[in-house]
């Protein structure tokens, strides 16, 4: 993530970023270099804002210039390596960036003004992901493309501080594209999963494990955690980045739908964001993508509390830091 990261540290250079990818600066540039004239002049730049991009990208270590032949650093193509995270990261940066310029007073102040006007809460529109249809399919795919790409890259720092050994078969609630339960199988012999999540969401998610080895052992199960209980029969239960979505009497309810549906020695767990932190540096401008859901957030000191009211037992957290700190909570219902 930190490959990424550091491109996207303030918003000029994370759109001058943007304006060379989507110009398909990548492929022209590649491996090897092209003539700065002729990028400009195909981007129809003027003379002074070739040397305004040009001036970013060098100084924020994506290109260098070297007698008029453009090249990426070394850095940048080791990052382009993570071209689908770029990406998905810049777009959204890009796209709630207005939220928090425009509404900046109103996040600190009135979140419920904010989430009324924010352009981010115009996305993630889960009340287009309960019908099938091609318009509700390509609203859905908006976002869910976005959240399986950052958990491609999340699942691995989740999982590794799991002990899944022994056990059986997964639900994971809100498990999106299947991404997550894709990564546990995957590393767990034995393991099968299932994911539980609004219809559009599994119609999405089948598409996606379509083409992967994992697409046998992981099962889409669409539902509405609001309207009905989860289904029984896993042995482990995951949360990922759900919980914060909602109020604390949802979040506890689906924490009590879990408790019920769990057999003894189930194990529970969840991934989420920590609370947003602010440390000896400035936010850099990547931030934007999670400020947007800054009251959100919970310490994993009220998770482990809830799970003790529930009965759990071995509640345990650990927290590390991706982009930003995240947790990892697991606790074990008892025999
Ligand atoms: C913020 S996303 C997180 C997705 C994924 N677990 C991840 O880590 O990227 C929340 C997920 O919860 C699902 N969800 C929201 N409301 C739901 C409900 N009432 N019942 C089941 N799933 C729901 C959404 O469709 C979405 O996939």
């Amino acid at each position: 993530m930190a490959a990424v990261d550091r491109y996207l540290k303030t918003e000029i250079e994370a759109r001058a970023l943007a304006f060379i990818l989507a110009q398909g600066w990548i492929e022209t540039i590649g491996r090897g270099s092209a003539r700065s004239a002729s990028l400009a002049a195909a981007a129809g730049l003027t003379p002074a804002g070739a040397a305004l991009l040009f001036g970013i990208l060098a100084a924020g270590g994506v290109i260098a210039e070297e007698d008029g032949n453009i090249v990426f650093t070394p850095a940048f193509i080791d990052a382009l390596r993570y071209r689908d995270l770029l990406e998905a990261k810049l777009w959204f940066a890009n796209f709630v960036a207005s939220d928090v310029h425009d509404l900046f007073g109103t996040l600190l102040t009135d979140m419920p003004h904010f989430m009324r006007r924010a352009k981010v809460f115009e996305l993630f529109r889960y009340d287009l992901a309960m019908a099938v249809t091609p318009d509700n399919l390509t609203a859905t795919a908006r976002w869910v493309g976005y959240t399986t790409v950052l958990t491609r890259y999340e699942a691995g720092a989740g999982l590794d501080r799991l002990e899944l050994g022994g056990r059986r078969h997964m639900l994971d609630v809100g498990g999106n594209s299947g991404e997550f339960a894709r990564q546990a199988v995957e590393r767990q012999p034995g393991l099968t999963a299932e994911v539980f999540d609004l219809p559009v969401v599994c119609e999405l998610g089948r598409r996606h494990l379509a083409a992967t080895k994992q697409k046998a052992s992981v099962r889409f199960t669409p539902g509405d955690l609001r309207q009905q209980p989860l289904p029984q029969g896993a042995d482990v239960i995951s949360f990922k980045s759900m919980l914060h979505d909602w109020p604390d009497h949802h979040a506890r309810e689906f924490l009590q739908k879990a408790w019920d549906a769990l057999p003894p020695n189930g194990l529970l767990v969840i991934y989420e964001r920590a609370e947003i932190a602010i440390g000896a540096a400035p936010l850099p401008y990547s931030m934007v993508a999670n400020l947007v859901f800054l009251p959100f957030f919970r310490p994993a000191a009220l998770y482990m509390q809830w799970l003790a009211e529930f009965g759990f037992e071995g509640i345990a957290a650990q927290e590390f830091t991706l982009e930003m700190s995240f947790q990892v909570i697991i606790a074990r219902k008892p025999a």
